[in-house]
């Protein structure tokens, strides 16, 4: 063990905390309490790293200190939208992810989330649980075909190819999608997946649509109301990626008077204060930001960012340094 001292903000997988505390002077977070912003300020004193997760805001009044002992921010999670790399970079310090690892199960919660809305799961989950249910009908809960449809990726990186993958040779699902960059060709030839030119002509076309954008200024509240208008009526929304990417209050307006059949969510502007315009819709599935929630993953994701560390304190690149 190495007398660096490192704070990990939350409770991770016990192998992952145990595998830190081997190499590092680690200081546990024993309550799982989110930390407020000066205690994280404090960190930055404390500490040689900080390994928060999305839980966190690193702001620019978090980085407003002078000559921090920490160097280095690993965080758990392969989202960054908590920290300010504009802040962290003045300070010098370096910033690490946690991509590649979570794929799989992100992309498996979106195909819940996505067979959940088609299938009116969780309104028959809710029947079943009030005990409501009077038995089999003809015409109860009745949803869509997932088979054969169109689904719809905004963006297109690791989640979302894994995603189609899982829709098309599972569910025969077609493919289409908008990414601001060619991807290579033998992915989309693979999916037969067709790249389309905007969001708009994706979101006109398709039976389901799914955001895999990364939160940043420039894709907030990218579906608002005047592209929701263009999603078609039996359409449904699944988010996976980031709450401010759609306008909750337009989404809610949408879901309210069906202009869209529903959604599936698993992230919210402002979480986990949603707006409580959610909660009394049943066209809408709500997950509590599930999608890398796998013992597996967040094993795998803790111990991402214990290789991150070990190599920028050997002097070298972290393999994920996002700066
Ligand atoms: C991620 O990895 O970004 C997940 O949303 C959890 O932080």
């Amino acid at each position: 063990m190495t007398e660096l001292k490192v704070l990990i903000t939350r409770r991770w997988p016990k192998r992952a905390e145990a595998e830190f505390s081997a190499r590092f002077n680690v200081t546990l977070n024993a309550e799982d309490r989110p930390l407020s912003k000066s205690e994280l300020r404090q960190a930055l004193f404390d500490y040689d790293a900080v390994c928060p997760s999305v839980t966190d805001v690193l702001d620019a009044e978090v980085f407003s200190v002078a000559e921090p002992r920490c160097r280095i921010v690993g965080n758990f999670g392969v989202g960054y939208n908590h920290i300010d790399l504009t802040a962290a970079k003045k300070l010098g310090l370096t910033v690490t992810n946690t991509p590649g690892v979570l794929t799989e199960s992100t992309a498996d919660l979106a195909m819940t989330l996505l067979l959940m809305a088609a299938r009116r799961a969780g309104e028959g989950e809710r029947l079943v649980r009030a005990g409501h249910w009077q038995g089999w009908s003809p015409t109860q809960l009745l949803g869509g075909d997932v088979t054969g449809k169109t689904l719809g990726l905004i963006g297109f990186g690791r989640i979302a190819q894994a995603l189609a993958r899982k829709a098309h040779f599972g569910f025969g699902i077609n493919i289409v999608f908008y990414n601001p960059s060619a991807p290579p060709a033998e992915e989309t030839e693979t999916l037969q997946a067709s790249r389309l030119d905007t969001v708009e002509q994706v979101l006109e076309i398709s039976d389901f649509v799914s955001l895999h954008c990364p939160g940043k200024p420039e894709t907030r509240h990218l579906l608002n109301r005047n592209r929701l208008a263009l999603m078609k009526p039996e359409a449904f929304l699944i988010n996976t990626a980031r709450g401010d990417v759609v306008d909750s209050k337009a989404l809610i307006e949408a879901l309210k008077n069906n202009r869209i059949a529903g959604a599936g969510l698993d992230v919210y502007e402002n979480e986990p204060a949603l707006h409580p315009g959610f909660l009394t819709l049943d066209n809408v599935t709500l997950l509590p930001h599930l999608g890398s929630a796998t013992r597996e993953t967040r094993t795998r994701m803790g111990l991402k960012v214990l290789t991150n560390l070990e190599m920028f304190f050997q002097g070298k690149i972290p393999p994920d340094q996002v700066i």
